[in-house]
């Protein structure tokens, strides 16, 4: 099995086998020549830091550093300029000419920015989310990149921590597909191509299971949690090729990541068969001293033979190993294995044949925010949006009459990007008052109101507000504001509310304790309300949001997370028609925080609560329902779509045969539209306690108004394996309940018989 796995990613790394070998006798010889210092050099990672971008590139230290040989990569740069610069003084002034490897957090696009990543895997089209990533790693080639610090396939169960917006939600298949297809976007056929990048998986592990949703809080999970739910897509990722791989800031049975040689050696390298580097969080070296775990030397020491092989600008590797070699804290074999490591894949990546071959002063005006990119970020946007309740059909919206265009996120670039765009221009974007009247023209009448700020409280914006103003206060007063979008929904024959979050409301160290739209823009949402007009809220967030005043309320709701680059054409092109939503959502959204971690997947408890009376001495809440408000993979439609009873090609099977599972899908609405049908198994007796379902298929599939289509999945043991109490993958045989549906709370069962 560890064979087949290398050798896919070999091949995926365009690399045959001959290859790989040459790679490692390159890398070895070369290490043959480099001193004790040299190889430590290699190991660091710096970033010159935002006051050096302008100047000299490097700031003299580092600059400094990179001449003798003490930087192994940068990161935090990016132009064919600056990264030319830079890579003059490794390759031209360093001893053995060995050039450095260039880094950024390429996220959800490098200049042409596409949906959060949250809002990439509401779309469940792996095409377009794998087409996304190879535009991504175009436009940062084409400004001097190979390394993107993506993807991030934390599995995130509780939306008070703010990163759930940089992953694919709670599912550790939907979120392996997702990092398998960014992979492969970012690294292509050929690795060494001049438009491809190595990605960098990040942050293993576990770290979305911090507790209580607080940003780098502990994580305390069983081994059979891990396997099952949380390690699956790191592990999609490796398979599917990636060259590098992140650890993470938090503890794993009570051992900070960056210094777990279970996680780093034992699990990724024995188990896994992971062949390229692992790089630390920023500092995650350092921050194990304040872990508890011991002094700079210590912890760097202990990070590296547990199997790190590169220290993102903390620097402890360049400072301290030295002393530790002559201590016998660690041995110069320790520091081999991680030098050759990065030495391979500046190999992999072409570095050594050409250490500018993705620095070309022609590409960027060439291959970054492209008319070609744009249009394939606006497609990309409307296909993650999510409708999530659409009453009397008020959407579509027609191109004729008088809408009143209200809230703090309706006519502002500033937000559409969401969080980690570190190349991305706000200003670039779109929108939505652009995008509308744009789609309009003039057969409508927009009018216009802030009618609140994002939020009113000062602190609190300051808190958002780090990385330049997202969240301004109005000088008007909030009444103010309130009677103007008022006045314009009295006129109008119907309101579109675009509120939400600001980009940095989620993302990192952006956990929330109050997931709910803010106070101030429930204030104006309210005050539309009253006006009796039909309610449409557009959402720009991050993370799920407790929504439950507003699903009573509002006529429609769309989420449209953090859109991106076309943010306000991809809007419009939704609510006016001319994209049929398709998104559904791939992180529960709870009623209340008190629910959380709430999530699909759960297990039962020996009480299970059916709904049904007060449930004394049940599982379940005095004052509040069990059930979430919108459940994993619900998304609604313009059209309507009718699913037929399932249909098993064989309801008793033995050993490993196999099943097909269909249904008939008819699209019975008036809209042509496609529909993401979802396949759930449940395992309702075994060896331990299982999940109430898990997904284990889906499709996207496109139906015009009034056609039918079979869909079918193939179903094999694989999908009814999972983890024992031995950590063995095994499936076991007995009673299986099949299911198909719209999401994960709406589907057809059919149940069928397995022996062994
Ligand atoms: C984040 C990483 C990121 C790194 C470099 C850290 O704070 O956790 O996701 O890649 O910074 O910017």
């Amino acid at each position: 099995m560890k064979k087949t796995i290398t050798l896919t990613a070999a091949i995926i790394l365009g690399l045959t086998a001959f290859a790989q070998n040459d790679i490692s006798t390159k890398a070895k010889a070369l290490l043959a020549k480099m001193t004790l210092d040299e190889k430590i050099g290699q190991l660091n990672l710096v970033t010159p830091g935002g006051g050096m971008l302008t100047g000299a590139v490097v700031s003299s230290d580092v600059e400094s550093k990179i001449k003798k040989g003490q930087v192994g990569g940068l990161f935090g740069i990016y132009s064919p300029e600056k990264v030319r610069k830079a890579q003059d003084l490794a390759v031209k002034e360093s001893r053995l000419h060995i050039p450095m490897i260039f880094g950024l957090d390429v996220i959800h696009g490098h200049k042409t920015i596409f949906p959060i990543p949250l809002g990439l895997s509401a779309s469940w089209d792996m095409g377009l989310i794998e087409a996304s990533a190879q535009i991504a790693a175009k436009e940062a080639t084409a400004d001097g990149l190979n390394w993107a610090f993506s993807p991030m396939v934390d599995i995130a169960r509780d939306a008070r921590w703010g990163r759930i917006s940089e992953g694919s939600g709670e599912d550790p298949f939907l979120g392996g597909e997702v990092a398998k297809a960014v992979v492969h976007g970012y690294q292509g056929k050929n690795l060494a191509a001049n438009n491809t990048m190595m990605a960098c998986v990040k942050h293993f592990a576990l770290y979305g299971g911090a507790e209580a949703g607080r940003e780098y809080n502990t994580v305390d999970m069983s081994r059979i949690k891990m396997y099952e739910y949380y390690l699956p897509p790191y592990k999609a990722a490796i398979d599917a090729g990636a060259g590098s791989i992140m650890s993470s800031f938090n503890e794993i049975d009570a051992v900070p990541a960056s210094g777990n040689q279970w996680l780093l050696t034992d699990l990724l390298r024995k188990q896994w068969g992971f062949k390229g580097f692992v790089v630390s969080d920023y500092t995650s070296v350092n921050e194990m001293t304040a872990h508890g775990i011991g002094d700079l030397q210590t912890v760097s020491a202990k990070a590296l033979k547990a199997g790190l092989d590169m220290d993102m600008v903390g620097e402890g590797m360049l400072t301290t190993l030295s002393k530790s070699i002559k201590e016998g804290k660690v041995s110069i074999a320790d520091v081999d294995q991680a030098c050759l490591r990065i030495l391979e894949a500046k190999f992999k990546l072409g570095l050594f044949d050409d250490p500018y071959r993705y620095i070309d002063d022609a590409r960027p005006a060439k291959d970054i925010l492209t008319a070609e990119n744009r249009e394939a970020s606006r497609k990309m946007a409307a296909h993650s949006m999510v409708l999530l309740r659409n009453n009397h059909q008020i959407l579509p919206l027609k191109k004729s009459g008088t809408i009143a265009l209200v809230g703090p996120l309706a006519h502002n670039r500033r937000n559409m990007l969401g969080t980690w765009v570190v190349a991305g221009d706000w200003q670039k974007s779109v929108s939505v008052y652009e995008g509308m009247q744009q789609a309009v023209g003039n057969t409508a009448n927009i009018i216009y109101a802030k009618g609140a700020n994002i939020t009113d409280d000062a602190k609190f914006a300051a808190h958002v507000n780090v990385f330049g103003v997202q969240a301004d206060i109005d000088t008007r007063s909030p009444a103010d504001m309130i009677n103007e979008a008022v006045a314009a929904a009295n006129k109008a024959d119907v309101i579109v509310a675009v509120v939400g979050e600001s980009a940095d409301m989620s993302g990192e160290s952006s956990s929330r304790a109050d997931i709910s739209i803010p106070a101030s823009q429930q204030t104006l949402l309210k005050a539309l309300s009253a006006t009796g007009k039909p309610l449409v809220i557009v959402l720009i967030n991050g993370r799920p949001l407790t929504l439950v005043w507003e699903n009573e309320h509002a006529t429609a709701i769309l989420e449209a997370w953090a859109p991106g680059t076309e943010a306000g054409n991809a809007i419009a092109d939704v609510l006016f028609g001319a994209y049929n939503p398709s998104g559904k959502i791939t992180a529960t959204f709870p009623r209340s925080v008190g629910q959380i971690p709430i999530y699909y997947n759960h297990k039962n408890t020996g009480r299970p609560f059916d709904g049904t009376g007060i449930g004394k001495f049940k599982s379940n809440y005095l004052d509040e329902s069990n059930d979430p408000l919108y459940p994993f993979g619900y998304g609604l439609s313009y059209t309507k779509f009718e699913y037929s009873d399932i249909k098993l090609s064989k309801k008793e099977l033995k050993g490993n045969e196999k099943l097909t599972a269909s249904v008939v899908l008819k699209n019975a609405g008036n809209y042509a539209g496609e529909e993401v049908v979802q396949l759930y198994i449940s395992d309702p007796v075994a060896s331990i306690t299982r999940s109430v379902k898990d997904l284990k298929g889906f499709q996207k599939v496109s139906l015009q108004a009034g056609e039918s289509k079979t869909v079918s999945f193939e179903i094999g043991t694989e999908q009814l394996s999972f983890f024992n109490s031995d950590l063995k993958k095994v499936w076991e045989p007995g009673e299986f309940i099949i299911q198909i549906g719209t999401s994960s709370a709406e589907v057809k069962s059919e149940k069928l018989v397995w022996n062994k």
